[in-house]
């Protein structure tokens, strides 16, 4: 349906914060799931500069949205300004979508459970009593590390060329999640090559491998693979990074990052609408998102 067609004095506001967001495919899947669901939203992107994001904010509230989603430079810094971040979230110390209920804003992290279904289904594969080594440290390897952890991971082991970083990670996980045990290791650390090695479970965080620098890796050839470890790598574009590629001529199950990018736009609108989508839902809308991705 065209938008003068759609938008009418009942429609309600979703949208998306960040900046830039001239490349966001969220615009287009949101509305592509609420035109094939029926739902009266309209999802717009809000180009935000630092200094307004509190305002930004309040605007948002006053204006009562559904909710909206947060994206790269602010799903950290928006969270000082939400009502009530569910624990993980605060754990994560990120949150990508937000609700409005009753005057409240409140803050969820769906990159995480987003990563955990994708993950699962990629691979077949579960976290629980599973050694996972995570390369990178930045705000994409706390909520995968962090998730991983709920999830029942034995051992998660953060390599990051930075150590600090690895670290602070780590404490996190270490002082807030009994379950888990996590340690770090700075990249060039020898120790890293043998966690790597002997872990049952391998994710890359980082974007190196990421268009248009399609000819690198996270590791150097000191990093070797062990035939049947699960290997997945969060980006999608290209679809088989190098990362990916060695890991499969080494013999080891791969899964790449689409899935997470479809299903944390599937669980935000989730939670947004308060809807649970059905599994052929899911496979409706699935062609969709990948015909947007193509365009
Ligand atoms: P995000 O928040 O999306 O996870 P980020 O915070 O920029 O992104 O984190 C990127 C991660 O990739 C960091 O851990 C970074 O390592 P440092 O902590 O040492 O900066 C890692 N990274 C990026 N480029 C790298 C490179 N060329 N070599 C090694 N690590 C790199």
């Amino acid at each position: 349906m065209k938008i003068d067609d759609r938008v009418s004095g009942k429609t309600r506001l979703v949208g998306i914060i960040g900046n830039p967001l001239e490349h966001s495919i969220s615009p287009y899947l949101h509305n592509s799931i609420s035109s094939l669901l029926g739902v009266d939203f309209i999802y717009v992107p809000f180009r935000v500069e630092k200094e307004s994001l509190e305002n930004a904010v309040k605007g948002l509230k006053a204006i009562n949205v559904v909710g909206f989603n947060v994206t790269i430079p602010y799903k950290k810094d928006i969270m000082k300004f939400i009502d009530d971040n569910t624990k993980e979230a605060l754990l994560m110390g990120a949150v990508n979508t937000v609700k409005y209920i009753e005057g409240r804003f409140y803050g969820y992290n769906t990159d995480a459970e987003g990563f955990s279904r994708a993950f699962k289904e990629g691979t077949g594969g579960s976290f629980k009593g599973k050694k996972v080594a995570i390369i990178g440290a930045g705000g994409a390897a706390r909520a995968i590390a962090v998730k991983i952890a709920v999830e029942g991971a034995s051992n998660i082991a953060l390599i990051n060329r930075t150590l600090s970083k690895a670290s602070d990670i780590s404490d996190i996980i270490n002082n807030n999640i009994r379950e888990a045990a996590a340690s770090s290791y700075a990249l060039d650390d020898a120790k890293a090559k043998k966690v790597f090695s002997e872990s049952d479970i391998i994710i890359n965080t980082t974007s190196i491998g990421m268009y248009p620098e399609i000819n690198v890796s996270p590791i150097d050839a000191s990093f070797v693979f062990s035939k049947g470890q699960i290997v997945y790598d969060a980006i999608y574009n290209p679809l088989e990074t190098k990362f990916l590629e060695e890991a499969k001529k080494a013999g080891c199950k791969t899964s790449n990052g689409l899935g997470m990018l479809f299903y944390q736009g599937i669980y935000a609108y989730e939670i947004w609408t308060g809807i649970k989508l059905s599994e052929d839902r899911i496979k409706d809308i699935y062609p969709s998102f990948l015909s947007i991705l193509k365009n």
